[in-house]
């Protein structure tokens, strides 16, 4: 098979690195343009970025010159599809001007994570959304296709599971890496040894993006997930990988066994099809009375692929219909690149880039 020609903007950022290093002899998808900010125009990627992705920096994309995030050098470059990993004010005119000259965008940015046409895509769980995004296509050029915020990944893969156990309500406190507020986002001082129970935007994000993503389509328009989420979300000073203490209300009693069970059981679409950045198990289940934690857990995930791309469950605790658990989710990969590329190999795969 042909694999598809692909644009990284935002390359130099901290999501941008785990899209090139995803992307390392993919089978579906070869790097055709790397783009950053004038920072980085006109220098070769290796020079351009501060590599933190893990491994060695992959040497071809090393030489490569980063361009700007330009129609003209996306268009230019030969790119069929674009991963988006620019700031949220970058984002939203770049992506639309994409979309508008027939590109498949998909992105990590939340710019256009409200728009009714836009969906907010966790492959394993409504990958239905996508295929209705796609498939309009034909009136529109091409389309948009966003992941869900960082933290609200890791919550969904918990929640899928538990949902034919009818839940009532969600409440999350998020304990949060530096890592999310992207490369230059937090300055030392404020972060090293310390704990900021406050991310701009972040709560009400978990709040409302659930409802997107177990929402259902109709002909008419979207209908939400009626089920409440309220978030707290606190900074703390950890490189990578959120956890997340959740606690779900649910319509009868659901025992702790029982919710284990259907945590680990847990499979998508991506699983049936064997996507290349699929984990065998979306979530995993510890059973140590001290998992998960960012140290340990955080690069959950198999096959190689899909190092990163499993959350960790752990904790649980019932109480009649009250469930406690922590869960653990890699920020910029489950929830940033990897949740993008996964959603472009099921839209690969499925036919939705052909012309
Ligand atoms: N970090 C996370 O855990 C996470 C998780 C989910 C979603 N996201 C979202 O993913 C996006 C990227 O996050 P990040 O953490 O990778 O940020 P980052 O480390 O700050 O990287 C930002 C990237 O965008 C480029 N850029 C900045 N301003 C630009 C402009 N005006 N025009 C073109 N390119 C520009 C930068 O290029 P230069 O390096 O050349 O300046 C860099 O490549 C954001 O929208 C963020 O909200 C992040």
């Amino acid at each position: 098979m042909n694999k598809y020609p692909v644009a990284v903007l935002g390359a130099t950022g901290l999501v941008g690195q785990h899209f090139v290093r995803m992307l390392e002899g993919h089978p579906d998808f070869e790097i055709a343009l790397l783009a950053g900010s004038e920072r980085s125009t006109g220098r070769p990627y290796a020079a351009a970025v501060e590599w933190t992705a893990g491994g060695d920096l992959p040497s071809q994309a090393g030489k490569t010159t980063v361009q700007p995030a330009s129609v003209e050098a996306v268009i230019a470059s030969g790119a069929r599809v674009v991963f988006s990993a620019l700031p949220a004010s970058a984002a939203g005119a770049a992506e639309d001007a994409l979309q508008s000259r027939g590109l498949a965008v998909f992105t990590n940015a939340s710019a256009r994570r409200g728009d009714p046409d836009v969906p907010v895509v966790v492959p394993e769980i409504n990958p239905d959304h996508l295929v209705r995004a796609a498939r309009r296509k034909t009136n529109r050029g091409g389309f948009i296709a966003a992941d869900s915020n960082c933290s609200t990944a890791g919550l969904a893969l918990l929640l899928a599971p538990l949902r034919p156990f009818g839940i009532r309500s969600v409440a999350v406190t998020t304990f949060q890496a530096i890592s999310g507020a992207g490369r230059r986002g937090l300055a030392a001082m404020d972060i090293a040894g310390n704990c900021v129970p406050f991310i701009r935007g972040e709560e009400e994000k978990l709040a409302r993006e659930p409802g997107r993503i177990f929402g259902t389509l109709e002909a008419d328009g979207f209908i939400p997930w009626p089920v409440p989420v309220r978030a707290s979300c606190c900074r703390v000073p950890v490189r990578e990988g959120h956890l997340l203490s959740v606690s779900v209300e649910f319509e009868g009693a659901v025992g702790e066994d029982a919710a284990a069970e259907a945590l680990a059981s847990f499979r998508g679409l991506p699983q049936e099809m064997g996507l290349p950045s699929a984990p065998e198990r979306p979530v995993i289940v510890r059973t140590e009375d001290n998992r998960p934690q960012p140290a340990l857990d955080v690069w959950a995930g198999s096959p190689a692929r899909a190092r990163g791309m499993a959350v960790t469950a752990g904790r649980l605790r019932s109480r009649g219909r009250i469930l406690d658990l922590f869960g653990l989710v890699h920020n910029t990969v489950r929830g940033a690149a990897g949740a993008c590329l996964l959603t472009a190999e099921l839209a690969a795969r499925q036919g939705l880039l052909h012309e």
